[in-house]
């Protein structure tokens, strides 16, 4: 079965990046991204690559190359999902916020909202691939939709879980660890699998494209996720030991990653984790394993949530402990708000928890960010639900500029590891901040020797 046409379901951080690599790799193959969202479209649509809705290195030449040739970005679901012959639901799948399960299993409305679409419109027999991150067994659930709902045509569901890492997108999906597909072992079932590897195959080295049963491929995204997250809260946890004792959490991660059993990565020591995927990931499998009865299982995962949450607090109450126990009325300036570097995207950022919690001490904030909005910092304020808008609007500040969010500040705190705040002038920012200058390094990337030597007093997470 050969694919000539995708539709894909949501113009996120997902589905915008994956499919216009799809289309650049596969010139052949009509790709187009559908989404609700207008202003999303017309942003994916724009002919200024840099208001492209999803800030990702590299990604505004893929767009540009493939866009209009054979990528096309459209609020027309219904006419994309009845030509497509593949259709990736890519929508988010947030953790519920109301009812059973709320704050833990995922809400699914807007997949089953898609499976109810996709079964309304079809005329044509379609794979679906559930491209979004889903707890286990969602995939029965959406087949079970479209046999139900459908007009008689026949649906093949697929897996296909995202590995990429948000900032680094676009190489994640160009050179890929590997592809994992899972589908219905029966005969119907391979043939689809089959078009899938087929389109990744134009790329991917077929050694690198896996294929397992549908149950396992959902699991392992979840399984991939639980693990990374859990060597994150694992040096995390270190950091703090490293605190109390007088070793360095850096020293003791090179010193483990070199066990080629242990490995290097996933061990740089930070104020906490965030985006959209560990916690989410997370709090399914906790979840799911205490849907069944799986007791021990849970509280196992639910503790690497417990340490995140726990650094992210650790960082904040060192702040008000180091300025004298009190932080009313002081200005303290956020180099970052992203989650992570090279990304535009807040979800679960930590920066969330550590400026609320500091203006729940009635400090004022500026914060200076390069690539995340003012209105995307409000609104992830603003959905604590902690104090009023108006409050959070007079507490913090959003700057265009980092050295007028660092002028006149009682201290600076890193919370995201962007490369461009290594290169500042830290010798004038010294000079405009208030004295004693305190910098707290939430991801130990600054030179805390050159800037000790300017004046500053330092604190670097896991460093004694
Ligand atoms: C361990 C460390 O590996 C070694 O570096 C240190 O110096 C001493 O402690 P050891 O206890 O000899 O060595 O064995 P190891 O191979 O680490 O296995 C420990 C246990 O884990 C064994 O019971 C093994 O069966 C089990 N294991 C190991 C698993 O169950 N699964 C695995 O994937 C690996
Ligand atoms: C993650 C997975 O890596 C990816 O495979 C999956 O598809 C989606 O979720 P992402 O959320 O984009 O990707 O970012 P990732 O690079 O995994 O980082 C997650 C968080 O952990 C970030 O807040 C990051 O700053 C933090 N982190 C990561 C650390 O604090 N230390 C590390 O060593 C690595
Ligand atoms: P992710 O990180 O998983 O890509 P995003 O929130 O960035 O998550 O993207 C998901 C997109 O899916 C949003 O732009 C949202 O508007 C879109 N979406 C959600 N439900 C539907 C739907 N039923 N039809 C079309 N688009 C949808």
């Amino acid at each position: 079965m050969k694919i000539n046409k995708i539709c894909c379901i949501g113009a996120g951080y997902v589905g915008g990046p994956t499919m216009a690599v799809i289309a650049q790799k596969c010139p052949d193959i009509k790709v187009t991204v559908v989404d609700v969202n207008a202003t999303r479209i017309a942003a994916w649509n724009d002919t200024d690559l840099n208001k492209l809705p999803v800030f990702e290195p590299g990604l505004d030449q893929v767009v540009e190359e493939a866009r209009g040739r054979n990528l096309f970005f459209s609020t027309d679901v219904e006419k994309a999902i009845d030509e497509a012959d593949m259709i990736f639901i890519s929508v988010n799948t947030p953790t519920k916020t109301y009812g059973k399960g709320k704050g833990m299993a995922a809400d699914l409305k807007y997949i089953e909202l898609c499976a109810r679409q996709i079964a309304e419109v079809s005329t044509t027999n379609k794979i679906v691939v559930e491209k979004s991150t889903l707890p286990v067994r969602t995939a029965s659930a959406i087949k079970n939709i479209l046999d139900h709902t459908g007009n008689g045509v026949e649906f093949q569901i697929l897996s296909n879980p995202e590995f990429l890492a948000e900032g680094t997108a676009v190489e994640d999906l160009l050179a890929p660890d590997r592809v994992l597909i899972g589908g219905d072992t029966s005969e119907k079932g391979q043939q689809a699998i089959q078009a899938l590897v087929d389109v990744y195959a134009n790329w991917v080295p077929e050694e690198r494209i896996l294929t397992t049963n549908v149950w396992s491929s959902e699991l392992s995204k979840l399984t991939a996720n639980a693990f990374l997250a859990q060597r994150v809260s694992s040096i995390n946890s270190m950091s703090a030991i490293c605190e109390k004792t007088g070793a360095d959490v850096n020293e003791v991660a090179k010193a483990i990653g070199m066990d080629s059993r242990i490995g290097a990565k996933f061990l740089k020591s930070s104020v906490g984790f965030g985006g959209s995927c560990f916690q989410k990931d997370i709090l399914n499998l906790v979840y799911i394993a205490k849907t069944y009865g799986l007791n021990e299982v849970a509280d196992y995962w639910e503790q690497v949530i417990v340490m995140n949450d726990y650094q992210k607090n650790r960082f904040s109450d060192n702040i008000v402990s180091t300025l004298y126990n009190t932080v009313s009325g002081k200005k303290i300036a956020f180099l970052g708000w992203a989650f992570k570097k090279d990304t535009n995207d807040t979800r679960e950022s930590a920066a969330i928890q550590v400026a609320d919690n500091l203006l729940n001490e009635q400090a004022q904030i500026e914060v200076y960010d390069p690539k995340v909005t003012e209105e995307r910092i409000y609104a992830d304020l603003d959905y604590l639900n902690t104090r009023s808008e108006e409050e959070n609007r007079t507490l913090l500040k959003v700057k265009s500029n980092p050295y007028d969010a660092c002028k006149d500040a009682h201290a600076i705190a890193v919370l995201t590891e962007w490369d461009e705040f290594k290169t500042y002038d830290w010798q004038r920012i010294y000079d405009n901040m208030l004295k004693p200058a305190f910098v707290f390094d939430g991801r130990g990337i600054l030179d805390t020797k050159a800037l000790k030597k300017i004046g500053f007093v330092c604190y670097s997470i896991g460093k004694g």
